[in-house]
């Protein structure tokens, strides 16, 4: 299933995960990292690997601005070098650990696993919904960690025709493949719009909305090269009017004010490979109602984890069969709803393509 992209940001850990007490170990895209806060607050991520004898150095402590290695207590500044070694006033040359940039915005923390000089804050999505105030944020924590290839993920998401199968307990319906998908793409993104008209409302979508009668639903998924997932999702009572691939915005609740009889939420994904077979998957869901509700909050942080915990008992049983059978995803059979995932795979080989 190929290489990694380096040249782009990954969601490496929540800002929360990441303290001034204790260092957190975290392999992306084959490497491990340890990551820690120094006294200024400023996140940094190292090679989870002492250079003396490769102890990982997240079994040491933070002290202030460096890391201590927990075996011989060599210590690491946030640029990787060895600045101190105990019992002895020379630090060897070549004494360091490789480095890596980081970000922390839209409260998740961000690693650049490629040249340190093309690092771009402005080549991350635009997540501000995390922070707006007009937004009531709930984050999946901890990550999951699924035993698949990253892009299973990114095919997942850009297909909601599965919910009609994996999710009728809470957010899908028999209905949803009954409705046409339309596919666009910009150099970097692909984008999938699917309106699923006067049909009864999910489980969950009655509960949050209300519904007694048939809904109008759209599904809007973005995703963007490699593997940043937004997933706008919401609902208004049947009869709006809307047409194969209009732009929800054209229906949705307007800023300042949230239309009475409807509802939106933004589900904002970042899915960072681990290992080739295995995936790191930040997920959070941004709402526009019921913000100070702390019930809400509950019913969103239990039920969407219950539902994303269907898609990672499917996720990890394709990955043991494809691992099992040696398949190759030009062996796999394609369907109309593959068009978006099959968009992006393509965009993603021709950009690690274009890194080589
Ligand atoms: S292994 Fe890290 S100081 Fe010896
Ligand atoms: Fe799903």
């Amino acid at each position: 299933m190929g290489p990694f992209l380096k040249n782009t940001w990954y969601a490496a850990a929540w800002n929360h995960e990441v303290s001034v007490d204790s260092p957190l170990a975290r392999r992306i895209l084959n490497e491990p990292l340890v990551l820690f806060r120094d006294t200024a607050g400023k996140v940094v991520a190292l090679e989870d690997r002492c250079c003396h004898r490769h102890l990982p150095l997240s079994q040491g402590k933070v002290l202030g601005d460096v890391l201590q290695c927990g075996y011989h207590g060599l210590e690491f500044d946030a640029t990787g070098n060895c600045v101190a070694v105990p019992g002895q006033t020379r630090v060897p040359p070549g004494s360091r650990v490789r480095s890596w940039p980081v970000i922390e915005k839209y409260q998740y923390i961000w690693v650049w696993m490629g040249d340190a000089d093309k690092a771009d804050e402005s080549l991350l999505p635009d997540w501000h919904v995390m922070d707006d105030p007009d937004w009531a944020v709930v984050k999946g924590d901890p990550p999951f960690q699924i035993p698949c290839h990253y892009e299973l993920f990114n095919d997942n998401l850009l297909d909601l025709s599965h919910l009609a199968y994996v999710h009728t307990k809470n957010i899908g319906t028999v209905a949803v493949p009954d409705f046409p998908i339309v596919t666009t793409k910009t150099a970097n993104t692909v984008r999938m719009i699917r309106w699923i008209l006067d049909s009864p409302p999910a489980p969950l979508y009655a509960h949050f909305g209300g519904f007694t009668d048939n809904i109008d639903r759209w599904q809007y998924a973005e995703a963007m090269v490699p593997s940043f997932n937004t997933v706008r999702v919401g609902c208004l009572p049947a009869g709006c009017g809307a047409q194969p691939g209009d732009h929800p915005d054209n229906f949705s609740p307007k800023s300042g004010g949230r239309n009475a009889q409807g509802f939106e939420f933004y589900n904002l994904n970042a899915i960072t490979p681990e290992t080739e077979s295995s995936t790191w998957y930040f997920y959070a869901h941004s709402r526009n109602f019921a913000q100070d509700d702390p019930n809400m909050d509950e019913e969103f942080r239990h039920e969407l984890r219950a539902a994303f915990q269907e898609d990672v008992d499917i996720l990890a049983a394709q990955q043991m069969n494809m691992a099992r059978h040696a398949h190759d995803p030009k062996d796999w059979v394609d369907i109309n709803v593959d068009g978006p995932g099959l968009a992006l795979r393509k965009m993603v080989v021709d950009a690690i393509s274009a890194e080589h």
